[in-house]
Formats: structure tokens, C-alpha cells, sequence
């Protein structure tokens, strides 16, 4: 494959994309997350913005000295993905940057500053001239501590052609290997977006000794067409997100642009790294970890991307596939729901099983995940991958648990007023039950866990979708919350002042969607606590 038809994936589901509201994850979280890009074959891993928190920064180091040292199982090739982290135009910034991606066998520094009139006016406050000498300046101090240094104009969608040649020239100058074009506020068309690339390479000196970057935001839903527009004018890497996720509207999704690329090789000869069976349990985990629930008409990975449901597709469908599918849903990893396992398979098969669908659980994790299936396998005579991935994943990316659900009991209908009695254990060990009522059966339930937890939190969103079709399926339910007022701390809520009002998420899976209604609430609840024992300690 040559290099001039290689285009890079630059994934920043752990930056941009972790700057979605309510999407924050934990370093455990991150980690798999970074796992699982290096297996799907992405070629750099934007791990975060060390600078932002000490938190950041031990979470991005983490992946530099793992994903970033040794090959993950599965990965395709040798090649170590780039660890990347992203940096402000400031020397404090680069330096932690740096502390974080160096453990890296591969790593970059990413540094920014915003180029168009309205950013250089209204939040830099300074001229054309400071802003070339800054960059020269960050891009020179980034390049004396490392290799590979990515630089981008802000909001370059929106910024003079002539100025940024003089940036973009200035940074290449200074030492920049990458030089990124973000549309920040999603203004661009295609055709203008590629029209501006095709301009850079014309008119940026020394534009050949770099590679030419798109990052595009979707505020008008043409973040993909930008991208690809971008490509086909010279571009050789794609900044994306999983699921699309990112700033407001969200980035370019990976997931589009890969399968745009692979789908329409014939016509554009360009490939990727990725190995695009991947690309489904990708999608979920990121769904998982940030509790942003994909839209099921979402293209690639949405769960109607490849449902069929009109009689006449339908007939065409059994005829012949491609009368009305352009991919194969095995080639994103989407297989049809097949029959694994059931009530009789032993732990040998179990765990293999879950090895194949790349959750290589052992020991103590794998006896745990085992009773959970057996518990199901009870319940439901039919365990399919998805049931599977859903079982195991809700276990591996439980935030730390201050709180949890000892039991629940329910009685609702017409005949009376929806009550819950819910028992919660502390991080003491203490019981604590209480009865509520409420306008239906979850509502009581939430607010009996409220009342014990002495949290008054606003659901923002819930939603419940099934794991797979039947009656007996796994419901998974996913809830956003925000903490609302103030209150007194107690044991089960330790620390409430001066906190960032921010949006928590959380995820429960069962075949009673009560109870996975509980479950994803106090995992919201315990991102919450976790947060908040977070700012005592740094306080
Ligand atoms: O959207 C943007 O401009 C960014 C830059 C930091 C690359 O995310
Ligand atoms: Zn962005």
C-alpha cells in the first residue's frame, strides 16, 4: 500500500470526544477505551488534555505506558498506535503534555491556538503578528521536547486564507510534522471546506514535509462530507470520535469515514489501518463508558443500520442482499444475533466465548462473570454475543461503588399508588431501606434512592432499549443526572460544596427493567460520589 493512499485515523473519542456533556469517563474507563482503539487500528490515540487536571494527566500517562508501549491483543502489525495529548500554546501545557505522552514508544504533542479574526478579537485579544510569533515560539518549544508535533489553528474554517498560509508556514518552519485544520464550529461546506485544503497544499510553503489534518465539528451534520471532502483534496489524516462524539454537535465519527473509504475503495483508492470488524464493539463500549446512547438510525452502527423492514426490502433482501445493502454487517463486527450459549454451557465455553468477542476475563473476573450468566441463563433460555458483551461490560465499567442496591421491590398498576421499597448498602456496610411513592414504578424508585442517599438530582434523560429481541430480553437502561441545590454532607453523600454542577450518567443492565432502572441511577449516583471524594482529596 503506498503512503499517498494511506489515510490516517486520528481518534479523539478521549479528548474532544470526552468533552461531550455528561461523557466524562474514569482512567479505568480510558484505558479500555484506549484498549480497544489500538485493536480497531488506529493509527494515533488522542489521550486527553494532560493540562486540564492532574486527573488528565495520570490518566493519559496510563496510556502512554500501556496501549503505548505494548502491542493490546488483536492489533493488527506491529506498528504501536502514536499516543498523543493535547496542549494549549503555552509552555506549562507542552511540559505536562510531554510528562504525559513520553512514557509513549510513539508519542505527540498536539498544540493549538485559535487563527480566525473572531478568536484572535474577542478571546485572544491579539494581532495577526502575536499570533505568528506565538506560534512559532510553542510549535519550537514543543518540537525541543518531542518528535512528532501536531499543530492546529483554531477555528480555521473561519480564518483568512492568507493568514493561515503565514501560520501554518510559521509552524512547519518551527517544527510541526502534522498540521491540523479544524472547521471548530462546524460552519464549512464540502466543497468549501475541501476547496481550503486543496488552497494550503497549493500555497503553504513547505507544506510537502507535513501531513495535512482534517478535524471537522458536525453543528450542520457535514462533519463526515467535510472530512472526505478534505481527503480528496490532500489530506492524509482524519481527526474522528467513536459514535461521532465531541464538542456540541460532535466530531467526524470513525466510524463513517472508515467504512465511506472501504465501501467506495473502487472509487477512491485510499485505505485505512482499521480492521472494520471492530467497529460494532467499539461503538458500544464508548456508548457504555460516556452513556450516550446511539440513535438507532445512526449510520454503521445505529441498531437499524441493517434492519430490513419493509415487505417489499424485504422480498428484495431474500432475493438478493445487495439489492438494499451496500455493507455487509459482519464487516462492522455486526453480525446477526446468533445463538451461543445457554443454561448448560460450562465456564471452558463461557469463557471462551467472551476471549472471542475480546473480553479476555480471568480468575476472580471471570468466576464473577460466570455466576451473573448462570443467574441469566435461568432467566433466559437463549444467551446470544450481545447479552453476553451486555453481562460482562456492565461488571467491567461499574464505577467505584459507594452505594449499592441490596433490593428492591415494586407495586404498581391501576389499583394503587406506584410505592418502591428500596435497601441500599453504604460504603460502611450499613443497610438502609425506605418505601416511596411515586407517579410510576421507576419514579418511586428514584426517589426512595434520593431520600437514602440525600441527593435531590434532576433525571435529564432516560432511556431503556432492549439488548436483543424476545420477551425474556436483557433491558438496558441508561439515565443522565445533574445535582440540583445543596444539601448536608453525610456518610452516603461526602462532600457537596463548591462543587461543578455537571452532568453524571449511568448504566444497568437486567431482564427487569426496574431493576436495571436502579442500577443505572446509582451508578450515576456513585460517578457522583466519586466525584465529589475526588474534590475533598484535592481540596
Ligand atoms: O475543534 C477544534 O478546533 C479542536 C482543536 C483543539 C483541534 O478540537
Ligand atoms: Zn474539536
Amino acid at each position: 500500500m503506498s503512503d499517498a493512499g494511506y489515510v490516517r485515523i486520528f481518534d479523539t473519542t478521549l479528548r474532544d470526544g470526552e468533552q461531550s456533556p455528561g461523557a466524562t469517563m474514569t482512567s479505568k474507563e480510558k484505558l479500555e477505551v484506549a484498549k480497544t482503539l489500538s485493536r480497531l487500528g488506529v493509527d494515533v490515540i488522542e489521550a486527553g488534555f494532560p493540562a486540564a487536571s492532574p486527573d488528565d494527566l495520570r490518566a493519559v500517562k496510563s496510556i502512554a505506558e500501556t496501549v503505548g508501549v505494548d502491542p493490546v491483543q488483536g492489533r493488527r502489525g506491529d506498528a504501536l498506535p502514536v499516543v498523543c495529548g493535547l496542549a494549549r500554546a503555552a509552555k506549562g501545557d507542552l511540559d505536562k503534555c510531554w510528562e504525559a505522552v513520553s512514557p509513549a514508544k510513539r508519542p505527540r504533542i498536539h498544540t493549538f491556538l485559535a487563527t480566525s479574526p473572531i478568536h484572535r478579537e474577542h478571546k485572544l485579544r491579539m494581532s495577526k503578528a502575536e499570533v505568528v510569533a506565538k506560534v512559532t515560539e510553542m510549535v519550537g518549544y514543543a518540537r525541543s521536547l518531542c518528535e512528532d508535533v501536531e499543530f492546529s489553528p483554531e477555528d480555521a474554517g473561519r480564518t483568512e486564507m492568507d493568514f493561515l498560509y503565514e501560520v501554518l508556514a510559521a509552524a512547519i518552519e518551527a517544527g510541526a510534522t502534522t498540521l491540523n485544520i479544524p472547521d471548530t464550529v462546524g460552519y464549512t461546506l464540502p466543497h468549501e471546506f475541501g476547496e481550503r485544503i486543496r488552497l494550503l497544499k497549493e500555497n503553504v510553503p513547505g507544506i510537502e514535509k507535513a501531513v495535512i489534518s482534517v478535524h471537522c465539528h458536525n453543528d450542520l451534520g457535514l462533519a463526515t462530507a467535510n472530512s472526505l471532502s478534505g481527503v480528496l483534496n490532500g489530506a492524509r489524516q482524519v481527526e474522528v470520535a467513536i459514535n461521532g462524539i465531541g464538542e456540541r454537535a460532535g466530531n467526524t465519527s470513525l466510524e463513517e469515514i472508515v467504512m465511506a473509504l472501504h465501501t467506495r475503495h473502487a472509487l477512491l483508492g485510499l485505505d485505512t489501518g482499521i480492521d472494520t470488524t471492530q467497529l460494532t464493539r467499539a461503538s458500544k463500549l464508548v456508548s457504555k463508558v460516556t452513556g450516550m446512547v446511539v440513535q438507532p438510525n445512526k449510520a454503521i452502527v445505529g441498531a437499524n443500520a441493517f434492519a430490513h423492514e419493509a415487505g417489499i426490502h424485504q422480498d428484495g433482501m431474500l432475493k438478493n442482499e445487495e439489492t438494499y445493502e451496500i455493507m455487509r454487517p459482519e464487516t462492522v463486527g455486526a453480525a446477526r444475533t446468533q445463538l451461543v450459549l445457554g443454561k448448560h454451557s460450562g465456564r471452558h465455553a463461557f469463557g471462551a466465548r467472551l476471549t472471542e468477542l475480546g473480553y479476555p476475563l480471568e480468575g476472580d473476573a471471570l468466576q464473577k462473570a460466570f455466576a451473573r450468566f448462570k443467574v441469566l441463563a435461568d432467566k433466559k433460555k437463549r444467551i446470544t454475543d450481545a447479552d453476553l458483551v451486555a453481562l460482562v461490560s456492565d461488571e467491567l465499567y461499574k464505577p467505584v461503588e459507594y452505594v449499592t442496591l441490596e433490593g428492591l421491590q415494586v407495586a404498581c398498576g391501576s389499583m394503587g399508588l406506584p410505592t418502591a421499597t428500596v435497601r441500599l448498602r453504604d460504603a460502611e456496610g450499613e443497610e438502609h431501606v425506605i418505601a416511596k411513592v411515586g407517579t410510576g414504578p421507576v419514579d418511586a424508585v428514584f426517589k426512595a434512592i434520593d431520600e437514602l442517599c440525600e441527593v435531590d438530582l434532576e433525571l435529564l434523560e432516560y432511556t431503556v432499549q432492549s439488548v436483543t429481541e424476545g420477551i425474556d430480553a436483557l433491558g438496558e437502561v441508561s439515565v443522565r443526572v445533574r445535582p440540583k441545590g445543596e444539601g448536608a454532607a453525610s456518610k452516603m453523600n461526602p462532600q457537596r460544596e463548591g462543587e461543578e454542577v455537571r452532568v453524571y450518567h449511568g448504566h444497568g443492565t437486567d431482564t427487569d427493567i426496574i431493576q436495571a432502572s436502579a442500577k443505572a441511577y446509582l451508578s450515576a449516583l456513585n460517578r457522583l460520589m466519586a466525584a465529589r471524594e475526588a474534590a475533598r482529596k484535592a481540596a
